[in-house]
C-alpha cells in the first residue's frame, strides 16, 4: 500500500517494435487501471540486454518507449515512469531472489526455451535468470496487481512462488501479487500465422500491426490477415484467424466477441477486415499523434526522466533494506 493504495506494477522491453499485442494485451488495461492503483510503468531495458543489442539503438528505443507509455495516456505525475537500469535495486533484489530460485524452476520456463532456440550463438546467463528479474521488479515495488498478457503467466507464477518462499523463511517481507489479464486482448495472434502471437520480432511484418504503422498499412495488413474458408462469421477455436479479428476488433471498440459477431452476422470477411482496421487506426491515430507531439519536447521527456527515477528509488530502497536485513546483511553506518 502506498498512501492508501494498492500498487501496480508493469514494465515492457525496449526491443523491437512495439505491436498492437503489446498495446491491447498490456498497455490499455494499464491505462483503465491507473487511477484505481499507485502505478509504476518500466521501460525494462535491463532485461533487454539478454539479447545482443546496438547501444545506441538500445537508448534510443529505450527513450522512444517513456514516450509512448505517456503519449498513450499515462500522466507521469501520478503513474511513475521510468527506466529499470535508473534503479540499482532492481539488479541487487534480483541477486538476493537468485539465490532462492531452483535451476529446475528455470529450466522449465517456456520463453527461455523458445529464447534460447532462437539464440542459439547466445545463451546466456542472463537470459536463463530473466523471469528472476522479473520477479525482483514486482516485488521491490511491494505490487498488489500485475497486468499482463497471457504469455507472461509463467513468470508471474514463479514470482508468486518465489514471494511465498521467503516469506515463509523469514515472515511477511513481500507482497504477493496477482496477474490482471484482460478480458479481451491477452493474446493477440500474428495476422499471418494464428498459431502464434503477435510478436515483435517476427520476421514477416505483415503479422503484426506496429504501433506506429500508418492508416494505409494496417488496411492492407488487416485486408491480408489468414483466415479461412468457411465465409460465416463466427467466434470459435476453429477459426483461428477470424477469432483474432475479432478479439482485435472488440478490444479496439470496447465491444464483446459475442457483440461483434452479432454486429457482422450475414456478413462476409470481406467487410469485417477494413472494419478492423478503421477500429485499429481509430486507436492508434491519436496515439501517434500525441506521440510526434511529445518527442519534440526534450526538456519535459528529461524531467519526467529524472523525477521519476527518483521517486520509483525511493520505494525500491525502502524494500531492498528490509530484505537486506532479513538475509542478513550488515547494517550500515549513517
Ligand atoms: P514484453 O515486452 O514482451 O511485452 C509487454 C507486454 O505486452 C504483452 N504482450 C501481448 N499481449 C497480448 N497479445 C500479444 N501478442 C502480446 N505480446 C506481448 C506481454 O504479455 C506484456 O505484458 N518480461 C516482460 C516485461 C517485464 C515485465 C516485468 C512485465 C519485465 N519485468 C514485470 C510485468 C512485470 C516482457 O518481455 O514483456
Amino acid at each position: 500500500m502506498i498512501d492508501g493504495k494498492k500498487v501496480l506494477f508493469s514494465g515492457m522491453q525496449a526491443t523491437g517494435n512495439l505491436t498492437l499485442g503489446n498495446y491491447l494485451g498490456a498497455l490499455k488495461n494499464w491505462l483503465t487501471l491507473s487511477d484505481e492503483y499507485e502505478c509504476f510503468y518500466s521501460v525494462v531495458d535491463m532485461h533487454s540486454i539478454t539479447v545482443r543489442q546496438d547501444p545506441a539503438e538500445l537508448r534510443k528505443r529505450a527513450r522512444n518507449l517513456l514516450t509512448l507509455y505517456i503519449a498513450a495516456g499515462l500522466d507521469p505525475k501520478k503513474n511513475c515512469i521510468y527506466y529499470q537500469s535508473h534503479v540499482s535495486g532492481h539488479a541487487e533484489l534480483a541477486w538476493i531472489l537468485n539465490c532462492f530460485t531452483y535451476m529446475g524452476e528455470l529450466n522449465r520456463m517456456t520463453q527461455f526455451k523458445d529464447k534460447a532456440a532462437k539464440h542459439a550463438d547466445n545463451i546466456n546467463a542472463g537470459l536463463f535468470t530473466y523471469p528472476v528479474l522479473m520477479a525482483a521488479d514486482i516485488l521491490l515495488y511491494q505490487a498488489d496487481v500485475v497486468p499482463v498478457g497471457i504469455d507472461q503467466m509463467q513468470h508471474l507464477e514463479l514470482t508468486r512462488n518465489l514471494a511465498e518462499r521467503f516469506n515463509n523463511i523469514y515472515g511477511n517481507v513481500f507482497t504477493i501479487p496477482e496477474a490482471y489479464i484482460g478480458k479481451v486482448g491477452a493474446k493477440i495472434m500474428s495476422l499471418q500465422d494464428p498459431s502464434k502471437k503477435m510478436s515483435k520480432s517476427d520476421e514477416n511484418p505483415n503479422g503484426s500491426i506496429y504501433l506506429m504503422d500508418d492508416p494505409d498499412t494496417i488496411l492492407r495488413k488487416c485486408k491480408r490477415a489468414v483466415t479461412d474458408s468457411e465465409g460465416c462469421i463466427r467466434y470459435c477455436d476453429e477459426q483461428p484467424g477470424l477469432k483474432n479479428l475479432i478479439d482485435i476488433y472488440s478490444a479496439c471498440t470496447g465491444k464483446t466477441p459475442q457483440e461483434t459477431v452479432q454486429e457482422f452476422d450475414g456478413k462476409g470477411y470481406g467487410e469485417l477486415k477494413p472494419a478492423v482496421a478503421e477500429a485499429v487506426i481509430g486507436v492508434l491515430k491519436p496515439l501517434q499523434e500525441e506521440y510526434a507531439r511529445l518527442s519534440k519536447d526534450k526538456a519535459y521527456i528529461d524531467s519526467v526522466i529524472k523525477e521519476n527515477a527518483e521517486k520509483a528509488n525511493y520505494y525500491a530502497t525502502k524494500t531492498l533494506r528490509k530484505v537486506q536485513r532479513k538475509v542478513g546483511f550488515p547494517d550500515r553506518i549513517r
